[in-house]
């Protein structure tokens, strides 16, 4: 379901906690992060479990939202009048010029040297400190999509994890290929960070294991890591564009069709898929998780780029992720001469 734009927001007392099936749908509204997250779809019990969590957003501050196209209904179940408070449009609150956040993206190239060494140590600590530091200026009033990466960027553990490397790894992709949409950049980051939850559903054993090691039907079953990541996002009921999920639930595609879930080609798949999906393999492969070696990830760069079809790595990730992987590879050459 897409979410609304435009909301009212419900005074404590003027919601009607009595009651246990509402016509409307009922939203909370983070102010801090500027976030409107679904709580209850119209027609869904008001019991026990939903008052309690209910109360509990109530106590960490958030407010309850009903979409502005519901307050007729909001009027007519409780008879309170409730002042539209209109969200304004994304343009009319954007503050930083493109000029800015355009300077504020390729700044991030300046930090090339950074990256360079993470991958010599196999550290990544301080590129990623960076990059979270250029994540947290973007402006939240952007898009919901913006305010989902900051807001991740600002909530997860900022140590050198798989999710933290992706997401700095797609970002300078993204920057390769001349991608300076912040909206756009962020779905890509929010994708990085949140790709793999589904393994949260699976036995640890997937996490571990590398996957050449695996049987037939392990890999079918690791297989369904994007749909369960995908479905869990979902689940969490964010505002944010139908792009995420799709980046998720794409991300181990490939251009040629000889991905999966759905054995999509290169026209099929959202642009940002295909650079997520080359990433995250590369940086799994440079980890060992798929012949059980570790690999140093600009090596493994190169050997894509390059098409030497090492298994394991001979995958084709499409135009984009070609133009970026090369312009990736010169900068980094540029950098040792
Ligand atoms: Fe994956």
């Amino acid at each position: 379901m897409e979410h609304p734009k435009n909301y009212i927001i419900i005074q404590p007392q003027d919601f009607p906690f009595k009651e246990y099936l509402f016509p409307f749908h009922i939203y909370f509204y983070d102010e801090e992060n500027k976030l409107y997250k679904k709580f209850l779809y119209a027609n869904t019990p008001f019991n026990k479990e939903t008052q309690k969590e209910f109360k509990e957003n109530l106590m960490k501050g958030y407010q309850v939202a009903v979409p502005l196209n519901q307050q007729k209904t909001f009027f007519k179940f409780t008879g309170k009048v409730v002042e539209v408070r209109e969200i304004k449009e994304e343009k009319e609150v954007y503050k930083v010029s493109r000029a800015e956040l355009r300077n504020l993206h390729f700044g991030l190239l300046e930090h090339k040297k950074e990256l360079k060494k993470a991958m010599e140590n196999d550290d990544f600590t301080e590129i990623i400190r960076t990059t979270r530091n250029v994540i947290l200026q973007f402006p939240l009033n952007l898009s919901n999509d913006v305010s989902i990466a900051v807001m991740l960027t600002n909530d997860l553990p900022s140590f050198d994890s798989f999710y933290n490397r992706t997401m700095v790894l797609s970002y300078f992709f993204a920057l390769y290929v001349k991608l300076q949409d912040t909206a756009e950049i962020s779905k890509l980051i929010a994708s990085s960070y949140l790709h793999h939850v589904g393994y949260t559903q699976l036995p640890t054993f997937f996490s571990l294991k590398q996957n050449f090691s695996l049987t037939d039907n392990q890999m079918h079953e690791m297989k369904k890591h994007t749909k369960l990541t995908a479905h869990l996002v979902k689940k969490v009921g964010l505002v944010m564009s139908p792009d995420i999920e799709k980046i998720i639930l794409e991300h181990h595609e490939r251009a040629n069709g000889a991905g999966y879930p759905e054995g999509k080609t290169e026209h099929q798949l959202h642009p940002l898929s295909l650079l997520l999906a080359m990433s995250s393999h590369a940086l799994e492969f440079s980890s060992g998780r798929i012949d059980g070696k570790k690999h140093q990830l600009f090596n493994v760069l190169k050997s894509i780029k390059e098409k030497n079809s090492l298994p394991g790595l001979d995958f084709n990730f499409g135009k984009l992720a070609e133009k970026a992987i090369e312009e990736f590879v010169l900068q980094f050459e540029k950098e040792d001469s």
